[in-house]
């Protein structure tokens, strides 16, 4: 189970993380059925980590996308992982080895950044490595969706400020969504008075409560 020294917390849940990456991220925000009707979509992450939110993605914007549709999906990361780290804590997801792979070939590349990979003909990933309050106020693009993964808000309040849930909305298209696992009040408070509309929701597992948001 991959865990950071340097923030206390683990990578995901100890109680299938894949499984909490689809119930909180995917589902939180009401994927995949909402990127089925788009010819193009926008996932933003903040905290690539291990990259199992993304593969988990990945898996199943492949069997569901059409033809002619796109998915990018940008991640904002301070301090990546090596790649045997990363390979360490995917594996447990036979599921995910050949996409798992096909990210690792890119992985050196990482030093540039941002680092733009056409993973597929019809996946861009994105890595900007930065610390996350420049890395985003510096983007120029918008999300249809976040995934804000930044370890627990005591744990870690740099990614979970106001000032950053503000550069978080102000970077969400119109009729966009958040999902997190997270159901601390102050994260809520942020996410609001950034301008979101905020719902708590049933969690994954044994935890109770995790937060979804929309900008309408
Ligand atoms: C919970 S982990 C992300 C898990 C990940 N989404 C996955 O699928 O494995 C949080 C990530 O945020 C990154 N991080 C923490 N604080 C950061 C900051 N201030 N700026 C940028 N990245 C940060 C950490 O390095 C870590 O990889």
């Amino acid at each position: 189970m991959p865990y950071s020294v340097r923030f206390g917390d683990h990578f995901f849940s100890r109680n299938d993380g894949c499984a909490e990456s689809r119930h909180v991220f995917l589902n939180g925000n009401g994927l995949p059925q909402r990127w089925k009707a788009r010819r193009s979509f926008q996932i933003a992450e903040l905290g690539f980590g291990t990259g199992l939110n993304f593969l988990e993605t990945w898996r199943q914007w492949r069997q569901t996308r059409k033809e002619d549709q796109h998915l990018s999906f940008t991640s904002f990361e301070a301090y990546p992982l090596s790649a045997q780290s990363i390979k360490r804590a995917i594996s447990v997801w036979p599921e995910l080895s050949l996409l798992l792979n096909a990210l690792l070939e890119h992985w050196p590349k990482l030093s540039k950044s941002p680092a733009a990979w056409a993973l597929d003909r019809q996946t861009t990933l994105t890595i900007i490595k930065a610390e996350v309050l420049s890395g985003l106020s510096g983007w120029r693009g918008k999300a249809d969706a976040w995934y804000l993964d930044g370890f627990s808000p005591s744990n870690n309040r740099d990614m979970w400020s106001a000032d950053l849930m503000q550069e978080v909305y102000d970077h969400t298209n119109k009729g966009g969504s958040l999902a997190t696992y997270t159901s601390a009040g102050w994260v809520r408070r942020n996410l609001l008075s950034a301008g979101f509309t905020v719902e708590k929701v049933p969690a994954h597992a044994n935890k109770r409560h995790m937060l979804i948001g929309a900008r309408n």
